[in-house]
């Protein structure tokens, strides 16, 4: 882990069983030199003592809004935060955080706040599934609250599925990068500019039922969307086949084959400030897709594939382009590829990642090329390098202008 020096978070704990992994979070933290005020919910102290997190923290831990003598508490405590972290977050406090109420201390902390919000969930599996608690979950995000998981697996319940809590290693490692990166002020400057974001795969027919594509998940270009949202941009997603949640707040095109991808990209582009192209659209596509499903013979079957338009190249060749930003996964000589297309597409940025370590995963590694030469974003979950990437892309697009 890296250090971050004179940071101050608040670590906002609320009551569930995973408030015991709260301590050792509190404690990588400290570790790494930040400056760590708890505050708990009443509910949180029946699940780990106070007297713990203050010998962890070295700070009195906050928790009823009327204990200092004016009851500003919550004032001070959010306007010293560089970030506010709730975890464990049950469903009840998202609930709260959602419809903007402040009825403890770390509620109206949370509303009285100018700085980022982390909300790690950790809930059983049936109450993070509920319709409400994925309406809350989407209003978050929608507002501009992280969210930091939850991960699948072993529940206390006994019950094995959606809803544990991120470990305080990861949690740790997330809480680090948002305070490093400081994400928000260059990228911030893209609020109201149009981005147009290609995701997912495409899908070219054989037949009625049978067709070509590939492994793309859309997780990447789903995420670059949702940071998108984030920092204000009006937000078009032009999404292939992908089983992902759309953000709130993205004006969202569904297409299936890359011919649909091209139309949607030439009716949407004319007005895009910014175009990131994420999609892995398929190379070829059949050249006579046959209407009815193609019977089974012992022959072989020969198709004929013909090539797809290539999107990128064709927006990076228009007269007006957009700041175009595209994608390559490779799965050998990463840099050399890399280069080779940037130049053939025209584009000013490439975010080139190995294939085996990005398809389907949560996490990646990206390294951008550009005039300046070569950037590494190291391995991270995708919303995290989402949001780099598009800070990143936010400078060399003012420095254009
Ligand atoms: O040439 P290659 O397919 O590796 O280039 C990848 C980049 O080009 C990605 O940004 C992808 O979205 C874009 N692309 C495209 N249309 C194609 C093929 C790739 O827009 N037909």
């Amino acid at each position: 882990m890296e250090q971050a020096k004179s940071k101050r978070i608040v670590l906002g704990i609320t009551g569930g069983i995973a408030a015991y992994k709260a301590a050792e979070l509190a404690r990588l933290l400290v570790k790494q030199g930040i400056e760590v005020q708890v505050a708990m919910t009443e509910a949180a102290t029946h699940f780990i003592t106070p007297a713990t997190m203050q010998a962890l923290t070295g700070h009195p831990v906050l928790i009823d809004q009327w204990q200092d003598d004016k009851g500003m508490s919550h004032i001070h405590a959010s306007r010293a935060a560089d970030a506010i972290v709730i975890a464990p977050a049950t469903a009840d406090f998202m609930a709260k955080l959602a419809t903007g109420l402040a009825d403890d201390l770390l509620s109206t902390l949370c509303l009285a706040r100018d700085c980022p919000l982390l909300v790690a969930p950790a809930m059983n599996k049936q109450m993070w599934s509920n319709a409400a608690t994925q309406r809350n979950m989407q209003r978050l995000q929608a507002d501009g609250v992280t969210l930091l998981g939850p991960a699948s697996g072993m529940q206390a319940c006994g019950e094995e599925g959606m809803g544990r809590m991120l470990e305080a290693e990861t949690l740790a490692q997330e809480i680090l990068t948002t305070l490093q990166a400081d994400v928000t002020t260059t990228s911030k400057r893209l609020s109201g500019k149009r981005i147009l974001i290609t995701a997912g795969p495409t899908y070219e027919a054989i037949d009625a039922v049978r067709g070509i594509t590939n492994r793309s998940s859309g997780k990447m270009g789903y995420a670059i969307a949702q940071a998108a949202v984030e920092i204000g941009a009006q937000v078009i997603l032009i999404s292939g086949p992908v089983s992902l949640r759309p953000p709130v707040g993205a004006q969202v095109v569904k297409v299936t084959s890359a011919a649909e991808m091209f139309e949607a990209v030439k009716s949407e582009i004319v007005q895009a400030d910014i175009f990131i192209s994420v999609a892995a659209v398929a190379d070829y596509r059949v050249a006579q897709a046959s209407e009815q499903k193609i019977k089974k013979s012992d022959a072989a079957l020969t198709l004929e594939l013909v090539p797809n338009p290539d999107i990128l190249a064709y927006v990076g060749a228009l007269p007006n382009a957009p700041f175009c930003v595209g994608f390559a996964a490779e799965s050998e000589k990463l840099r050399e590829h890399a280069t080779e297309k940037r130049k053939n597409k025209n584009i000013p940025l490439l975010a080139a990642n190995l294939a085996q370590n990005a398809i389907g995963s949560d996490d990646n590694e990206l390294v951008l090329f550009d005039d300046a030469g070569e950037h590494l974003l190291p391995r991270a979950n995708k919303l995290t390098l989402a949001r780099a990437l598009l800070q990143h892309t936010a400078a060399l697009y003012l420095k254009e202008k």
